[in-house]
């Protein structure tokens, strides 16, 4: 997406202000994705141009949260890439079986979907009582819906093939029961989930994590802001941890490219090898 000087002004005042009134800091996501969800909103709000939203984000915090919504994205879905989870649950679990327990992070898990579906996995290989999953995201409505494990059943349905190509062991109905057209995840599978917040612009590192798992957030990021997230991960990890990263996502040319070795080409899937 072409974006022109005057453009690149406009998104720097408006995030100058976002930052200076709220502490959100989006100053090295890139442009380019910026850019495509400010004009979603211009064009809902019939404005014409970025600027005209400044006012709005700064005089009203509920305009601000639709807003923080935009930018966040927060696409997601049950097992998204069944590939991933399949090589988890075969490759990975084993290895990590070795540990007496072990702590996951998911980062950006949006509304919960990626945490319940990697706990799912867990209690299936028989690991979820020596596990714990901490999911954290920096959008708190969407953490709100990910602790109620509240979900509309149309989203379920898509997620059941997806399920069982990620090597599901049972019926995906036996992890939740329905009431009316939604379906509430069972305490089982929820009692070892910690949702919570954390920036990962801002904030610090998470504590010795045997595995981090951030699909499709680096994304958003540009290439100083992927390099300085990578290192978090780089720090919050044990030796010998893993790193899982989106389909679009790589750890190539960043500083701790060294750190880590390629264990799936196909799942984005790096193991840390030196501290
Ligand atoms: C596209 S979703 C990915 C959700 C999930 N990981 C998946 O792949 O299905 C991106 C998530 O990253 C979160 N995010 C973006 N910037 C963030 C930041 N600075 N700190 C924490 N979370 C962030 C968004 O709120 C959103 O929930």
């Amino acid at each position: 997406m072409k974006i022109t000087e005057l453009e690149k002004i406009e998104i720097d005042l408006l995030l100058q202000g976002i930052f200076l009134r709220y502490g959100y800091d989006f100053s090295e996501y890139s442009y380019a994705s910026i850019k495509r969800r400010l004009s979603n909103r211009i064009e809902h709000e019939n404005l014409s141009h970025f600027s005209e939203l400044l006012p709005k984000v700064l005089h009203n915090e509920e305009f601000f949260n639709h807003f923080l919504s935009d930018l966040s994205v927060g696409v997601t879905e049950f097992f998204r890439n069944p590939s991933f989870f399949l090589y988890i649950r075969e490759r990975i679990i084993p290895i990590l079986k070795s540990y007496p327990f072990i702590k996951i992070w998911h980062a950006g898990c949006s509304t919960g979907e990626e945490a319940y579906s990697m706990a799912i996995v867990l209690a299936e290989e028989q690991f979820y009582e020596r596990a714990h999953v901490y999911a954290t995201d920096f959008n708190s409505r969407s953490l709100e819906i990910a602790r109620e494990g509240i979900y509309a059943l149309p989203s379920i349905q898509d997620a059941k093939e997806n399920y069982l190509q990620s090597g599901g062991k049972n019926q995906f109905e036996h992890y939740y029961h329905s009431k009316y057209k939604s379906v509430k995840f069972h305490n089982s599978i929820k009692k070892n989930i910690i949702f919570s917040y954390h920036n990962l612009v801002t904030d610090s590192s998470f504590g010795e994590m045997n595995m981090i798992v951030c699909h499709n957030v680096l994304i958003y990021f540009n290439r100083n802001l992927q390099n300085k997230v990578l290192k978090l991960f780089q720090n919050s990890l044990c030796f010998g941890g893993f790193l899982c990263l989106g389909d679009k996502e790589t750890i190539e040319y960043s500083d701790v490219s060294k750190q880590f070795e390629l264990i799936s080409k196909k799942n984005k899937i790096y193991k840390k090898i030196t501290n």
